[in-house]
């Protein structure tokens, strides 16, 4: 799907509820009620990473997120033999290959899929032949976005950290860079998404991006459900997000 979206999905990551259980061990809180509760606050999507480490979303957890959550899934998973068999096993609705370092404390950069091509292939061929739809999590790139035509992946997700980060010119720069990879990412008929450090401050210039069918939010969604409710902070993204689309709608068609 190469079309322009007028709406804009989310995906909520819920994957720090799980780190908040790890710290004391036990139950809570428990990441599907996060799952439950994003679904009724309007989230399109649960997103789940299961890292090498387990560090914070577990087998079990996949289990039940697969069976239990109406909501497609979207499994975030390094290309590893390991990661390939779960999720071949689960089937989930999408897989986003993602890199993984064991000492990073998140996602730092994306996948360079233009290097690692030949190595990816066989996890987007089996992830595509199963049904899976399979996103490559890049930055915005058009070697990046080339290499993943090449590999047959359907979907691309834009890695949004560096335009968070930045400040002033620095982020206009980041901007313009994510704006230049969607719309490259259309015009090779790839479905574009972006996520990472996405905030309430920072959502609105991503989310008025024309080609964009999908944010993913995770860390500060969960950051801010200590302030104000999971229910109130997905609401208000997702009006931020409306917000942000009608409003470039407008601008276009004015
Ligand atoms: N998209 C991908 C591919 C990611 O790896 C992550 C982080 O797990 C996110 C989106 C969400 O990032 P954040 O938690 O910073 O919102």
């Amino acid at each position: 799907m190469s079309a322009k979206a007028t709406y804009l999905r989310l995906g909520v990551n819920i994957d720090h509820v799980a780190t908040i259980r790890n710290a004391r061990g036990g139950r809570h809180p428990d990441p599907l009620r996060a799952a439950r509760q994003a679904a009724q606050a309007g989230a399109d999507g649960i997103t789940a990473h299961l890292r090498e480490d387990r560090r914070h979303i577990s087998d079990h957890d996949i289990d039940r997120l697969v069976d239990e959550i109406d909501l497609p899934l979207n499994l975030e998973m390094a290309a590893t033999p390991e990661m390939l068999a779960i999720a071949l096993r689960h089937k989930p609705h999408a897989a986003c290959i993602v890199p993984e370092k064991r000492t990073e404390v998140t996602t730092e950069g994306g996948l360079d899929a233009a290097r690692l091509r030949d190595d990816l292939r066989r996890y987007t061929q089996e992830l595509g032949a199963a049904g899976i739809r399979v996103s490559l999590f890049i930055e915005p790139d058009i070697r990046q976005l080339e290499a993943a035509v090449a590999l047959g992946a359907p979907v691309v997700e834009l890695h949004t950290g560096a335009y968070c980060e930045a400040e002033g010119a620095e982020r206009d720069r980041h901007l313009a860079r994510l704006v230049t990879a969607a719309e490259q990412a259309a015009q090779l008929g790839l479905e574009c998404h972006a996520g990472h450090g996405l905030t309430f401050d920072s959502v609105g210039p991503v989310a008025a991006i024309p080609s964009l069918h999908e944010l993913n939010i995770g860390h500060f969604l969960i950051g801010e459900a200590i302030f104000s409710g999971l229910d109130s902070a997905i609401k208000r993204m997702r009006s931020l997000m409306d917000k942000a689309r009608a409003e470039a709608m407008g601008e276009r068609s004015a």
